[in-house]
């Protein structure tokens, strides 16, 4: 055979195994596992919530048969306590030590933020699977930070209006001193005072702090139409039996973002019945897509689901939807965001997009408690998206 004979066979041979290799799954390329960071809180006031998150996480790999892109996944967890002093520690750990693809987290906004910071400058993608910091798909956004959840603005905003509508004028507020908790009085208060109703008074108290008392009685002296609240986790838990123990569940409707009861119920017991909150998920949504969710999930884990766990199933939804455009490839970033950002996330909430600043833009229900669910009342809100203010990209 001719020299030149030989090396247009030689090519043709290598061309055709380039793209059998470019073809197959890139695990059976020897691509390692994607290592997926968990920064979720393990201990304390949201120890239940960080669990649900990655129950919901893992639920969804196992049902795309343990891979993203064609990789297997490796978990590293970390567990943040909600303790922002320790995050920008934990998340440099998870990036530089244990080299991590991917980070998901947090619950706690302080800790969220400091993460996002670290994404930023480090590209790492991140996805936060709930913490709601506006900061985060605000002056923090970035083309690797996404937000499966919520920001604090939404749900506080959705019930303004409700509250508003339902004819009350004079509120207080009360809630936890930090990003989650003055963000939700803060949307909750733009909706109801365009509503036409005032904020007398904003109470608050440090994270994570349950000593109620105190504040329960200046809310008997103020004599408010209503009440409007942020907790969530154990403190939502104390809250709200502490509430009807004063005797002021029987004088003054309290609201609530969905928070309040959400993964709560059991342990609020009668308490929390007749509850009014609005979240971007209900117990009794009944579609097809929530229904086959929470049968898989019961079926799973021995759990009812919750919004976190909701949050936490997208969250790896979005992480599977980027892996699959980028073929397992993830350090194709733009290419991952650009799909991303374009598509439909089929949730069990009810199918979503991303805003331009990577939040979900998604419908805010009306629930009532009852039966221990959060059973849907109403859209408080359609299609309600996030301002993103300060965003620029
Ligand atoms: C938050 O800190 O952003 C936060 C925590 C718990 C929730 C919601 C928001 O349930």
């Amino acid at each position: 055979m001719s020299p030149s004979r030989r090396t247009l066979i030689s090519t043709a041979i290598s061309a055709l195994a380039l793209t059998a290799l470019a073809t197959l799954p890139a695990q059976a390329q020897g691509l390692p596992k994607l290592k997926v960071g968990l920064m979720l809180p393990y201990t304390g006031t949201f120890a239940a919530l960080g669990n649900a998150i990655e129950n919901g996480f893992r639920l969804h790999v196992a049902e795309q048969g343990g891979k993203l892109g064609g990789r297997e996944i490796e978990f590293v967890k970390v567990d943040d306590e909600s303790d922002p002093s320790k995050a920008t520690d934990n998340v440099n750990k998870l990036i530089k030590r244990d080299n991590v693809d991917v980070l998901i987290g947090s619950v706690h906004s302080g800790v969220a933020m400091a993460m996002a910071k670290v994404a930023k400058d480090t590209g790492t993608i991140l996805i936060v699977p709930n913490a709601g910091a506006d900061a985060v798909t605000g002056p923090m956004c970035a083309p690797n930070i996404f937000r499966s959840s919520f920001s604090n603005w939404q749900p506080g905003f959705a019930m303004g209006e409700v509250v508003a509508k339902k004819g009350h004028k004079k509120v207080v507020t009360i809630t936890w001193k930090y990003a989650a908790g003055d963000e939700s009085v803060k949307g909750f208060k733009e909706s109801f005072e365009k509503g036409g109703g005032t904020v007398v008074k904003e109470l608050n108290l440090p994270f994570p702090n349950v000593e109620f008392q105190a504040l329960l009685t200046e809310i008997a002296a103020a004599k408010p139409d209503a009440v409007f609240t942020f907790f969530a986790g154990g403190g939502a838990v104390k809250f709200v039996k502490d509430y009807a123990a004063a005797g002021l569940k029987k004088t003054i409707p309290l609201y609530g973002s969905g928070f309040l009861t959400d993964g709560t119920l059991n342990a609020q017991g009668a308490d929390a019945d007749g509850l009014f909150t609005a979240l971007h998920y209900a117990d009794s949504l009944n579609t097809p897509r929530d229904n086959a969710f929470r049968l898989a999930y019961a079926k799973t884990y021995k759990l009812q689901p919750d919004v976190y766990a909701v949050q936490g199933y997208d969250a790896a939804q979005m992480l599977g939807i980027g892996m699959a455009a980028v073929k397992g490839d993830i350090s194709k970033k733009a290419e991952f965001t650009a799909a991303v950002e374009k598509a439909k996330i089929d949730s069990p909430r009810g199918a979503f997009t991303l805003s331009k600043a990577h939040n979900p833009v998604q419908d805010f229900y009306l629930r009532q408690v009852g039966d221990k669910e959060n059973k849907l009342v109403s859209i408080a809100s359609k299609a309600l998206a996030d301002p993103a203010r300060g965003c620029k990209m």
